[in-house]
């Protein structure tokens, strides 16, 4: 289980039955900040590579609420891959990664969870600066 300052994978807590699923997140259980913002991405082409940036201070959960898709997170140093490819899955991004989002696949739906607003201001788009960034501490 991650804790906020490792990403990683967590359960989406779902409820299903017969009729289908229903996955719930909350506050605490399992984002333990205040949702500020959700923003979703659909209609990506499978040979594009979203995102390219870091974060300061945002929390984020991302969810590939239909189809699948991979984020790549570096955190100056080392690089990890994950696949999302079920809307049960969640991954938890603390500040100070780099992520990129690729290999969408036809339909897929990507949901995001943000402990803040939107705020160019807390973005750092070039990988660079994102290194010295993450050397200053
Ligand atoms: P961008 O950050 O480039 O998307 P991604 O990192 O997923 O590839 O955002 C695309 C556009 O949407 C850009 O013009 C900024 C705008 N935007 C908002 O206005 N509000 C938001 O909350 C987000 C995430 C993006």
């Amino acid at each position: 289980m991650p804790n906020w300052t490792e990403p990683g994978l967590i359960d989406v807590p779902t409820h299903r039955d017969a009729l289908g699923a229903l996955g719930v997140v909350e506050r605490a259980d399992p984002f333990p900040f205040p949702v500020k913002r959700v923003y979703f991405l659909y209609d990506v082409p499978s040979d594009a590579v979203r995102g390219s940036h870091a974060h300061k201070a945002l929390n984020q959960l991302i969810i590939a609420v239909s189809g699948s898709f991979s984020v790549t997170l570096d955190d100056g140093a080392a690089r990890r891959d994950f696949r999302l490819n079920r809307p049960s899955l969640g991954l938890v991004v603390p500040p100070g990664y780099w992520r990129t989002l690729h290999d969408f696949s036809s339909g897929s739906a990507a949901l995001v969870l943000a402990s803040e607003e939107y705020d160019p201001a807390d973005y750092i788009r070039d990988y660079d600066e994102f290194v010295e960034w993450t050397r200053r501490g």
